[in-house]
């Protein structure tokens, strides 16, 4: 069976990534392509441990950013090992709700800490698993903050990482565009503030200009392999 294949969602919090990610989720079951999703932080049950304390525990307004960093990290190692690394090996297509670019951009660019040693962190935490493709859903810092505030939370207020400043956004805005400039074979950047039909539209398109022949491949390897 061949290997399947990585695509991960980025963008900023009201980017409408997790919207996007369920859409395409829709689409694969109806072709009846074998795929997972996964979140991050957080999709296994130590991840999601991690996740409680990164955003919601009482506890995390004394985090410094070096702590934030490394437990990023420390839930990406376990997911990549537990979840992303077997699935890619059954032939799935793994759809991912961020993964390292979310720690390059929001604690290396935003949070300002050292871009080589998260860089380094990163490759120590994925190991061998690098993404195919990367969807960056681009939205101006506005409507991203429009769409956030509108957003229920079960527990009714904004997250740690929600309550930081507008400028803490326009570096995460600015840090994605330039990592989709930088890296143009493997990101594209989607323009995220058209309506969520027309952006399905554009990431299906986008999937098959670049994986066409795997997807009938996988296709014909497992007629009725769908595993999520
Ligand atoms: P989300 O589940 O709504 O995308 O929220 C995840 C939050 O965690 C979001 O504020 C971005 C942040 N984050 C980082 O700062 N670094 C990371 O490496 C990841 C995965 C997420």
């Amino acid at each position: 069976m061949s290997r399947g294949f990585f695509i991960t969602f980025e963008g900023s919090e009201g980017c409408g990534k997790s919207t996007q990610v369920k859409r395409l989720a829709a689409r694969l079951k109806r072709e009846s392509l074998p795929f997972l999703v996964t979140r991050e932080p957080g999709g296994t049950p130590i991840g999601e441990k991690i996740r409680d304390l990164l955003q919601f525990a009482p506890e995390s307004a004394a985090m410094r950013p070096e702590t934030e960093l490394l437990l990023f990290e420390a839930s990406r190692s376990q997911l990549t090992r537990e979840v992303i690394e077997p699935a890619l090996s059954r032939g799935c297509l793994v759809l991912a709700d961020r993964f390292f670019d979310s720690t390059t951009v929001y604690q290396g660019a935003a949070r300002s800490l050292d871009p080589e040693v998260v860089a380094r962190l990163n490759a120590f935490a994925v190991g061998n698993c690098q993404p195919d493709l990367t969807i960056i859903l681009d939205v101006d810092v506005a409507t991203a903050r429009a769409r956030m505030l509108r957003r229920v939370r079960p527990v009714g207020s904004p997250d740690r990482m929600e309550q930081e400043p507008i400028e803490f956004y326009e570096r995460v805005s600015a840090a994605y565009r330039e990592l989709a400039a930088v890296e143009k074979d493997r990101v594209r950047l989607i323009d995220g503030t058209r309506s969520a039909d027309e952006i399905e539209t554009e990431i299906w398109k986008v999937l098959g200009e670049r994986f066409q022949s795997e997807i009938q491949k996988a296709k014909f390897e497992t007629p009725h392999g769908l595993l999520a």
